[in-house]
């Protein structure tokens, strides 16, 4: 399976991935999630949101059990965020196979469309529409950095946009949706540094996920020539840019959170020539909703302060946020005691990134599995995982859809 994936949205140039949702890698990587549904004849389907789904058993039965994680990639990429959980998941089904694992409920591989909002700047649309947290109007709004509409890039892709929207009756079909995902940390790696007695364990179970978010932050200056334009006369956006990325790292630092400055745009972006628009997209994320919203305050009055002194208007947009996710005890706990059945307790973590999990979890019992990852470094084509590790998470994806759905 890795070495079918392994050409598909690479760059030469960097090795990563760029797997956008609705371009030609991503229609690559749905070929591939396809034929492996029905190299082993499991019923696919594609949803009204265009996730993909894998089925062995009766797909409308209910109580299913399903596994699976994403495709796409954040510019860049590296190859295990999301396609780690897909190719275990089916792993897992045929390790299921190879013990002679009789299934009592439907099991499911799904692939959610559109995870990293990469293109359109929305995380998690697939599933964020399945469960009505994106609005099809707000969804049909999205565009990409050249203009073109999700439903428009949906179209180019072959795929039909006309039903998108929310997917009561399929969801309720899950009986629990379980994500195996890569570490984006070393919490695992470094046990000492694992919240919850970390063990040096290959594989964790998530408790949380942190509230998170995306705020456009627009710097509107005055465009002027770069050689003759006296200091003091200038309205450089891009100074109180620079200035609000300062802000927010301090901001953050001191709340104990994290605030990213990943994605800058520059009008009209001439080197002889002080910027007349800058845009800059802010990643900010903590423990609690309270700190987030306090830390993504404090940025914007700094770089309103900043703005005063500079001659620039700013505003500041939200695109998206993630309520604070604790992912159901019940099977979280059902999770760790099969897992740790041989006595050694199964570190629980939280963790900081985004995934469909966390979106489902408030219509869905829904659990992660991590599996270690000896850098912790992720969203970088350096992200990497040991081999036995990731054998070690097909392993234990198989006990725990064994156990949740097997006799
Ligand atoms: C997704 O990986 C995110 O946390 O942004
Ligand atoms: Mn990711
Ligand atoms: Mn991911």
């Amino acid at each position: 399976m890795w070495a079918d994936l392994r050409p598909i949205g690479r760059s030469p140039a960097t090795g990563g991935y760029r797997r956008f949702a609705w371009t030609g890698a991503d229609t690559d990587c749905r070929a591939w999630f396809r034929a492996q549904a029905e190299s082993r004849g499991l019923t696919y389907e594609l949803d009204r949101n265009g996730n993909q789904w894998a089925w062995l058993g009766d797909p409308t039965a209910g109580d299913a059990v399903v596994t699976g994680s994403h495709l796409d990639s954040v510019p860049d990429g590296g190859a295990f965020d999301g396609p780690l959980g897909v190719v275990s998941s089916f792993a897992a089904l045929d390790e299921l196979g190879a013990r002679g694992a009789r299934p009592a409920k439907p099991l499911a591989v799904v692939n959610f469309g559109d995870e990293e909002g990469a293109r359109f700047g929305v995380a998690c649309v697939g599933s964020r529409l399945a469960a009505g947290l994106l609005t099809p109007a707000q969804a049909r709004e999205l565009r990409d950095s050249d203009g073109l509409t999700l439903p428009q890039a949906m179209e180019r892709a072959g795929y039909d946009p006309g039903a998108i929207g929310p997917d009561p009756e399929r969801l309720a079909r899950i009986g629990a949706f379980i994500e195996l995902h890569i570490e984006q940390g070393r919490a695992l790696a470094l046990p000492s540094e694992g919240p919850v007695g970390g063990t040096g364990s290959p594989v964790g179970v998530a408790s949380a996920i942190w509230p998170h978010g995306r705020w456009r932050f627009d710097f509107h200056g005055e465009a002027n020539h770069a050689g003759t334009t006296r200091i003091e006369d200038r309205r450089d956006p891009m100074l109180t840019y620079a200035d609000t990325v300062l802000a927010a790292r301090t901001t953050a630092r001191l709340a104990g959170a994290l605030a990213t400055f990943g994605k800058v745009s520059v009008e009209p972006g001439g080197v002889n020539a002080i910027a007349s628009l800058v845009r800059g997209w802010l990643d900010s994320r903590a423990a609690d909703e309270e700190t987030l919203v306090a830390v993504v305050d404090g940025i914007q009055r700094a770089a309103v302060e900043r703005g005063t002194l500079d001659g620039v208007e700013v505003s500041v947009t939200r695109e998206s946020f993630t309520p604070v996710v604790e992912f159901a005890h019940g099977l979280r706990d059902t999770l760790a005691s099969l897992l740790g059945r041989d006595g050694t307790p199964v570190p629980l973590l939280p963790t900081g990134a985004g995934h469909d999990a966390g979106i489902l979890s408030a219509s869905v019992p829904t659990a992660m599995l991590f599996v270690r990852n000896p850098t912790g470094v992720s969203h970088s084509p350096a992200e990497t995982a040991a081999e036995d590790d990731c054998l070690a998470g097909v392993q234990a994806l198989a006990d725990v859809l064994e156990g949740l759905a097997c006799h």
